[in-house]
Order: structure tokens, then C-alpha cells, then sequence
């Protein structure tokens, strides 16, 4: 795998990739690499010829409260996991090389309306940093197509948004959230988890899955539904953010006769913010 942090040696190797017809994947990411992030790497190796990741701890999308210095950077540990799954190309840019001029004098992306919501509401900006950061690195990389975890399920909308609205050449594509035995959707965080609060953490999606079999089973209180598992959340210890039932097309609150559903979640778990989020489909002909 080779190893490029400049734009002029990501360019040549972008050349060479383009002269010989291969089609590029393309992984973001902000590096501390687990399972989650390695399943979207495996996805790509299936889908193109070459799979380039990059790894970019990006500080537009970290708000004044949240501790980017503080984020875990792992370079040797994910060049090693990279190298194993079969990555061809990892860009690991300086915060010089993506923001010449400083961030305050970068131009900006932004989503409009998807980005308010859920996380965007608790994490003000946070997705004008993303989305920012992501265009710049479409750019950049000019894959034929990006892939992004479903477990950020609010991020992936939003970014096949841009690329719808700014018709970037660019497939994206989602793949699914990657979970430990006991179904806690894998992140960097549950490191910062303590014994006990691992063992409850999967009670989150427990009960978004609780939620998702009363409304295929015909309720559509979704309010209601979501009330009763947040009581049972909070009862084991976690910390009220959000748990909503969402259309999925934009992110509005679901009515009775929507049909493309996803539950989204929020809660903490000590100091320890936990996401987590349920996709469904139900007939127009189930009772509501
Ligand atoms: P990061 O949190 O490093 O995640 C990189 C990618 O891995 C995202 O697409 C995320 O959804 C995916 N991912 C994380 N955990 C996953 C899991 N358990 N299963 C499947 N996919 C998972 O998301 C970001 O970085 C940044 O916002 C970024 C898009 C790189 C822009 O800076």
C-alpha cells in the first residue's frame, strides 16, 4: 500500500489509476480503524479495482466543546489493518494540505435542511465541516464511488445529497453498520466505555428494535413508542439526546402513512456519546 499526504503525489498516483482504466473506491475516514471501517474497505475491493482510503482527523466539523486534540490518532495501527484488508493507497493529509489559508477562509459547503436535525442539532456546524471536508476530498481522489457507513445514517443522506445537488460524478454508496456480538454498532467510542456501561450500551439498539417490531405489528404512535424505550434507556443509566422516528427521504417526523422509516438515537452513557439507528420499510397496507 503506498502512502501519500501531499495533493501533488495524490494526483500522480490518481494518473496513474486513470491510465490504466482502473475504477476507484474511495474511503474517508478520520483513522482510529476498526472492523466498521474495514467492512467498508472490503465492500469497495469488491465493487473497483482499487480502493484508496484516506485518514483526516478534520477540525471544521468539531465544535469549540468537543475535544478534537483529544481524538485517538493511530497511524501505525491503521496503516497495519489497511495493509491487511488490502487497501492500495492511503492519503493522510496535513491540516495545512486541505486548509491553506486556515478553515476560517475556506469555502464552505453546505446541506441545507437534512443538516439541522438530529445530530446537526445537538452538534451545531458539524456537517458543514463534513460536507466541506468531503467535497474537498471527492475532488481530490475523484473515485467513481465513495462509500459510507450506514451506521452515520444522517451523514450518508446528506452527502448523497450534495452529490446529487452539485452533480458530482461520484456513486455513493452505503453499506451496513458493522456490530459486535451483542449488537452494539462498532465505534471508536466504545473504547471510552467502562465495563459496566458496555454491558448496557447494546440496550440501544434493543430498543430500537423493540420500536421498529411494534410499528411493523401495525402501531404508527410513534411518539408514543418512542416515549416508552426512552424511559426504559434512561432507567439503565443512559442520558436523554434524541430517539425519533424519521422519514427517511428528509428527515422530517414520520406520519402514519409513510413507509421508508429509520429510528435514530442519540444517548450517553457516562461522558460517552453513543448513535445508533434502525431502517425500515412497512406496506402502505399495514394497519395504522
Ligand atoms: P469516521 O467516524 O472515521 O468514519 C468513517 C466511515 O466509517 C464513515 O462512513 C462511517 O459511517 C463509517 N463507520 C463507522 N463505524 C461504522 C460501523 N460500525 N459500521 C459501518 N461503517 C462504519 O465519518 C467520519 O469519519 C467523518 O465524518 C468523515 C466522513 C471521514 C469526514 O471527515
Amino acid at each position: 500500500m503506498n502512502i501519500v499526504s501531499s495533493s501533488a503525489e495524490l494526483l500522480e498516483q490518481r494518473r496513474q489509476f486513470a491510465a490504466a482504466g482502473a475504477r476507484v473506491a474511495f474511503v474517508p475516514t478520520m483513522g482510529n480503524l476498526h472492523a466498521g471501517h474495514l467492512s467498508l474497505v472490503q465492500r469497495g475491493l469488491e465493487i473497483a479495482d482499487v480502493v484508496v482510503v484516506s485518514i483526516f482527523v478534520n477540525p471544521l466539523q468539531f465544535g469549540a466543546n468537543e475535544d478534537l486534540d483529544a481524538y485517538p490518532r493511530t497511524l501505525a495501527e491503521d496503516t497495519e489493518q489497511l495493509e491487511r484488508v488490502g487497501a492500495h493507497l492511503l492519503f493522510t493529509p496535513s491540516v495545512d494540505v486541505i486548509y491553506p489559508e486556515g478553515m476560517d477562509r475556506h469555502t464552505k459547503v453546505l446541506v441545507p435542511e437534512l443538516t439541522g436535525t438530529l445530530c446537526g442539532a445537538s452538534r451545531p456546524g458539524h456537517f458543514d465541516g463534513v460536507t466541506t471536508v468531503v467535497c474537498k476530498l471527492l475532488n481530490l481522489v475523484a473515485p467513481q464511488v465513495a462509500l459510507f457507513g450506514e451506521k452515520d445514517l444522517q451523514q450518508l443522506l446528506i452527502i448523497q445529497k450534495m452529490v446529487r445537488d452539485l452533480a458530482l460524478p461520484i456513486d455513493i454508496e452505503g453499506v451496513p453498520t458493522a456490530r459486535a456480538d451483542d449488537g452494539l454498532a462498532l465505534s471508536s467510542r466504545n473504547n471510552y466505555l467502562n465495563p459496566t456501561q458496555r454491558a448496557t450500551a447494546p440496550r440501544l439498539q434493543q430498543e430500537l428494535q423493540a420500536i421498529a417490531a411494534a410499528i411493523k405489528s401495525g402501531s404508527r404512535d410513534f411518539e408514543g413508542l418512542c416515549a416508552e424505550a426512552q424511559t426504559r434507556l434512561e432507567a439503565v443509566g443512559f442520558e436523554r439526546d434524541y430517539l425519533v422516528v424519521r422519514r427517511r427521504t428528509d428527515l422530517q417526523p414520520a406520519k402514519p402513512l409513510d413507509t421508508e422509516l429509520a429510528i435514530f438515537a442519540a444517548a450517553k452513557l457516562g461522558s460517552t456519546r453513543l448513535i445508533d439507528n434502525l431502517q425500515l420499510t412497512v406496506s402502505e397496507s399495514t394497519p395504522g
